[in-house]
């Protein structure tokens, strides 16, 4: 064992009984370059993301290579920044918190480096925090009150998928996707219409302005199981678009997105209140990107209320990739002593959660 980790492994053991521990996370799984530095895995003391969007937007959607590269170019000063924001000095960091998966490889890697020099460089502990945990953990943050057990509906570029979360670590998979997720279908839809990157908010603004008169819906999701399919939704948009195009008929943008919208997102509600009555829980939490989307934030509100479940949804700018919530996610594995990893640490982009079995 290096003399590092052996140091590592005593001041975790400590931390886990501190009253107050302050976790510095980072964030590089795609194109958000985020550094964190939280108390208690809820008080947010800086939150900072550099966003690559503008970067990516020509090429119509994430260049990993590119992506990696522009990680490196602005750590440092993310970093600068979220110390100075917070008003810490690294030597008042308890630990390191890092997303090691799921992602894009190179962009995973400068994390997983970066972090790794820094908890070797201040000898103290090195967290490992797995992507889609740390997306449900921003519930955690947002609602003081949140503890497990609670149903996750898990929404994002690369997840969809419905979950039993028993405890802080123990996870249950009810249902996920077959094919596409749902943000990355909201993407390629965008795409299609040429309405530019990322796909989700633009459709979420434009759908607005439109009426949900196009039924797509025969051909999404109609089975009864808590999985999802995404892939004939997006083939049910790019035919309509074609056949439009060839009978030279003018496509009204904002009731294609309405429409798509209701589809793709009336499914998620349907499956998460029956998820709840099925296993007998009334909370239910949202996480990832597309848990941004305001008609899926507005008619989960109604139909929680009107089926007696508490709902709780991150706040907007804790939606979508932050390291804050990696920070908290990071806290809630050093209470529990999980997750301490040595200086081998690597980045694992194919990485799930740790379902304990499917329900
Ligand atoms: O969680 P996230 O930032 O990254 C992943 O882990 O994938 O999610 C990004 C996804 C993108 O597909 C984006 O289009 C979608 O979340 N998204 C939205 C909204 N905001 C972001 N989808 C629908 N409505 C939104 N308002
Ligand atoms: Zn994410």
């Amino acid at each position: 064992m290096s003399s590092y980790f052996k140091i590592a492994k005593k001041k975790f053991k400590k931390l886990k009984h501190k009253k107050d521990i302050i976790v510095l996370a980072i964030e590089s799984s795609c194109d958000e370059t985020s550094i964190a530095v939280v108390k208690n895995g809820m008080q947010v003391l800086s939150n900072i993301v550099s966003s690559q969007i503008d970067i990516h937007k020509k090429f119509g959607g994430v260049v990993p290579e590119i992506a990696s590269r522009n990680h490196l170019i602005v750590i440092d000063d993310v970093l600068q920044e979220a110390l100075e924001t917070a008003n810490v000095t690294l030597k008042q960091i308890d630990a390191i918190a890092v997303t090691y998966g799921a992602g894009l490889m190179g962009a995973l890697l400068v994390g997983v480096t970066y972090a790794k020099s820094l908890a070797f460089a201040l000898q103290i502990p090195l967290i490992k925090v797995n992507h889609i945990e740390a997306h449900i953990s921003a519930n955690y943050i947002c609602n003081e009150n949140l503890k497990p057990k609670f149903i996750a509906l898990i929404v994002s570029g690369g997840h969809t998928a419905l979950v039993l979360v028993e405890n802080y670590s123990t996870f249950k998979l009810i249902g996920s996707t077959h094919d596409d997720a749902v943000g990355e279908c909201f993407d390629k839809v965008a795409k299609v219409l040429g309405l530019g990157y990322p796909g989700g908010p633009i459709i979420d603004e434009i759908a607005k302005k439109g009426v949900a008169c196009i039924n797509f819906a025969k051909i999404n999701n109609v089975n009864t199981s808590f999985d999802f399919s995404y892939s004939g939704l997006k083939s049910a948009v790019i035919n309509y678009l074609h056949k439009a195009k060839q009978n030279k008929v003018e496509i009204n943008v904002a009731d294609v997105c309405a429409s798509f919208e209701k589809t793709a997102i009336d499914v998620l509600i349907k499956k998460s209140i029956l998820a709840c009555k099925k296993f007998k829980i009334n909370k239910l939490v949202i996480a990832g990107g597309v848990s941004a989307n305001n008609y899926l934030r507005k008619n989960l509100k109604i139909e929680c209320l009107e089926n007696n479940i508490q709902l709780f949804m991150p706040q907007i700018k804790y939606c979508t990739d932050n390291a804050s919530m990696v920070a908290s996610e990071g806290y809630f594995k050093i209470r529990s002593g999980k997750n301490l990893a040595n200086l081998k640490l690597t980045a694992e982009p194919g990485l799930n959660l740790k379902y304990s079995k499917k329900l």
